[in-house]
């Protein structure tokens, strides 16, 4: 069912509005009162509108905070809700920066019991994890615990655009459904709560408590600096280190996203740390007294820009132990923008060496997935490596056409090495409890594509979320390919060229493409020959994750088209190609 704001009953109780003194070149400062009889005070955006500072401020002078949000001027485009459950019958003063009586984000603000939206929008992904509203970028402090996944996230409870970076909490049991949770934490008198981990402090070196959640995150004020904060009850609360920050900034201004792990061999925590452009290890017995112990980055990898997320972890690789450093970059992917790069190597709890192959190295070679990092406290009994990436790019991710949220992860996939033929490569896979959501399969008949073939129709009421498993056997075909299609002549294309070596998606003709001139830029990952490609594509709504060869070459990508694609073409520029074991299976 769907729900609209215009339904909700509302009770304006505005007590007085009253200009202060102050005027700065871009409006006034204005004070509104309220006697606060209802949940929520609901404010109206219009994302167009300049971001202005709302301050909020009760009787009880320790109880005052700030936000900025997109105060609507002359249109409405969604309302965010600022949660007043707790005073109710009480005064509470909002203050604006910079506005004018007649903005709309003035007159309109209500009060109501409910903040109902159209959850269901058109392009809310299914399968993937997208906050409930408002925007989200980066996975933050994955953590496991008995029985459960923690997902944190950088997230803007008062807008669907980055700000008031606070860290969202969601909680899953199975990797592929979610259940939402309070906002854990909020920015304070140090800044914004920047990208981090948590860790599960088994041995209560932090003296929390045995088994503390602690959460080790940035504070992004004048500059950055680390900071912690612990819960004792399964990370439904949090507490802030009095002492933060416990890391200080050293007089540089990338200095950010600790990824905390504990070290074995070691016996301390190890925090990989973005700094500029490298990465920084740090050491601390308690993480709360951190030591700097190496420095990784210089003339090796990407540098096109600032490095961001890293995260540093071991892999079993034919028996032996490799670590695998992730470092997200910005912009200066390999097709434009953000993406992630890695390095293989050995880290002997101090230093990291890296192999010799051929860096830079990305870890998913579409324009949609980045600042992605592991889980930790995950069981040695499971021993996986779980990934969880944001699913955009800090090229046009404020300005995808959707409207109460903004953005999605990826699927949970797991990370393992592998040998692609030629070197040694990080691989990228669905864990395997994606298995679980299958519905409805649908087998269709192997196919020998001479220039053309198509499935007219992949699933009766398809509603685009579904997955297509396939294996390609490129014959004596060179270049080649398939794409998903709708009834409006809108389009998604794999190609496949083995002449140059790359696997390339084109979403110019897959619907809305016009918020921004960089969405439209083609996309390639390098590919080797190979007889056989297994192919896997997850479809959801608006997002498409290819995995070819059980994650050998991974790509994914973002797209809006304006009904679902429910057709897929094969086509062949020369030569013949097979496809066989077609399966189409609707997701639940
Ligand atoms: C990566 C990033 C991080 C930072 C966060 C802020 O996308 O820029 O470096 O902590 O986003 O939201």
């Amino acid at each position: 069912m769907k729900k609209s704001i215009s339904s909700i009953l509302i009770a304006l109780l505005l007590i007085s509005i009253s200009c202060t003194s102050q005027k700065n070149s871009s409006g006034k400062n204005l004070s509104v009162d309220f006697k606060i009889q209802s949940s929520y005070l609901l404010i109206p955006v219009e994302e167009k509108a300049p971001e202005i500072k709302i301050s909020v401020s009760t009787s009880n002078p320790t109880d005052q905070s700030s936000f900025d949000v997109h105060l609507a001027v002359d249109k409405i485009d969604y309302w965010v809700p600022l949660d007043v459950k707790k005073l109710r019958d009480q005064k509470l003063t909002l203050s604006f920066l910079g506005v004018s009586e007649s903005f709309l984000g003035i007159k309109e603000i209500k009060q109501s019991d409910k903040f109902d939206f159209e959850y269901n929008e058109k392009y809310r992904p299914q399968f993937h994890f997208t906050p409930e509203h408002g925007w989200m970028n980066d996975p933050n402090g994955m953590v496991y615990l008995d029985g459960e996944y923690h997902l944190f996230y950088q997230y803007n409870p008062y807008g669907s655009m980055w700000a008031n970076m606070s860290w969202g909490h969601a909680v899953s049991t199975d990797l592929t459904s979610w259940t939402y949770f309070p906002t854990a934490l909020t920015p304070d008198s140090l800044g914004a709560i920047f990208s981090g981990s948590a860790v599960i402090d088994v041995n209560n070196t932090a003296g929390f408590g045995k088994n503390a959640m602690v959460a080790i995150y940035t504070s992004a004020g004048k500059v950055q600096a680390q900071s912690i904060a612990y819960s004792t009850d399964k990370g439904r609360t949090f507490t802030k280190y009095a002492g933060n920050p416990v890391l200080p900034n050293p007089g540089i201004t990338d200095f950010r996203d600790p990824k905390v792990s504990w070290n074995e061999a070691a016996n301390q925590w190890i925090m990989a740390l973005a700094t500029k452009q490298t990465v920084t290890f740090f050491g601390s017995p308690n993480l709360k007294d951190w030591t700097k112990l190496s420095e990784f980055g210089e003339g090796i990898g990407s540098h096109a820009a600032v490095w961001e997320c890293p995260d540093l972890f071991p892999l079993i690789y034919n028996g032996k132990t490799k670590w695998v450093l992730l470092v997200s970059i910005n912009p200066g992917g390999p097709n434009g923008g953000s993406a992630t790069q890695y390095f293989i190597g050995d880290f002997d709890g101090k230093t990291f060496k890296p192999d010799t192959l051929p860096y830079p190295l990305w870890l998913d070679y579409g324009r949609d997935n980045y600042a992605g990092v592991t889980f930790s406290n995950i069981p040695k009994t499971d021993g996986r490596q779980i990934f969880m990436g944001w699913m955009s790019n800090w090229d046009y991710a404020n300005q995808v056409p959707t409207k109460d949220f903004r953005s999605a992860m990826t699927v949970a996939r797991e990370l393992t090495i592998t040998n692609n033929g030629k070197h040694l490569i990080l691989n990228s896979y669905p864990v395997n409890e994606f298995n679980n959501l299958k519905d409805i399969v649908s087998e269709k008949p192997d196919l020998q594509v001479d220039k053309e073939a198509t499935i007219t129709e992949l699933l009766k009421n398809n509603d685009g979320s579904y997955e297509i498993e396939m294996t390609i056997k490129p014959g004596n075909a060179v270049e080649f390919g398939f794409s998903l299609n709708n009834s409006k002549n809108e389009t998604l294309k794999f190609n496949f060229d083995n002449a140059t070596g790359f696997l390339s998606i084109d979403r110019k003709n897959s619907g809305l493409i016009n918020f921004n001139d960089r969405f439209a830029l083609g996309m390639n990952a390098p590919l080797i020959k190979k007889d056989a490609y297994r192919i896997r594509l997850l479809v959801d709504k608006a997002s498409a994750e290819i995995f070819i060869n059980e994650g050998e070459v991974t790509m994914s990508t973002l797209f809006f088209p304006s009904e679902c694609m429910n057709q897929l073409k094969f086509y062949s520029q020369t030569g013949k190609f097979g496809v066989e074991a077609i399966k189409i299976n609707n997701i639940k």
